[in-house]
């Protein structure tokens, strides 16, 4: 099972660098299943026993790019895995940047968790396989680094997730599109993680909220790993 933690535009590079500590201390070793996406301002050089990665970069090695980050950026972090596609950064980026992204972080062989989900509307009018076809074509999908992380915006951030039997409709639909592993985001916490896990298809989470404190996000994985 993969457990990834988003930290959003949360965690400063002091809380983070307690954040890393505590997970280490937990983990022990290195852990290929554990994610972490802290703001990138809090990017450690420090090695971990979880896997760093960028929560956002833009496809350039370097250049004249105001405010982004490029591949240089995150070699000197060691950052080879990134996020595309969040229903929080599609709101700045159109299908075409999202996919120039796609392929310049295969290009580099980085791990991608690409987000895709629907919001309430589109899920009400009976159109999501449709609308997550359309978010998914013209990428890659048999790229071997790839995770696919199903986030249905309405879930996002609200503290109530999607029901699972929709969940378990997307995945075993996702599942017969790609063989990448399948990852449900979406207000996972606590209360309905064992659930969620037990959703066939369903390969872990991708977690906002119940992860921004690291004993919560410890808690969510004790049992599982
Ligand atoms: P949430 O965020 O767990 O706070 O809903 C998940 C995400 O945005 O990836």
């Amino acid at each position: 099972m993969i457990f990834a933690a988003n930290l959003k535009c949360n965690h400063t590079r002091a809380s983070f660098s307690l954040y890393a500590k505590a997970l280490n201390d937990f983990l022990k070793c290195k852990n290929e299943s554990v994610f972490v996406f802290p703001s990138s301002v809090a990017f450690s050089q420090s090695e971990h026993f979880f896997t760093q990665g960028a929560q956002n970069f833009y496809p350039c090695i370097n250049g004249a790019f105001t405010g982004e980050l490029g591949k240089e950026h995150l070699d000197e972090f060691g950052i080879n895995c990134v996020l595309i596609g969040h229903s929080e950064r599609r709101v700045f980026e159109d299908d075409a940047l999202i996919k120039e992204k796609f392929d310049f972080a295969k290009a580099q062989g980085w791990r991608i968790f690409l987000c895709v989900g629907e919001d309430l509307q589109t899920k009400e009018a009976g159109e999501t396989s449709k609308f997550l076809q359309n978010q998914l074509k013209n990428l890659d999908l048999s790229y071997e680094k790839l995770i696919i992380a199903y986030e249905p915006i309405y879930s996002i951030g609200t503290g109530v997730s999607a029901d699972f039997k929709d969940i378990a409709e997307v995945l075993n639909f996702l599942s017969s599109i790609t063989n990448s592993p399948l990852l449900y985001g979406g207000s996972v916490n606590e209360n309905n993680i064992k659930e969620i896990l037990n959703i066939s298809h369903c390969g872990g989470v991708l977690i906002g909220s119940a992860a921004l404190r690291v004993e919560n996000f410890i808690h969510l994985m004790k049992g599982f790993l």
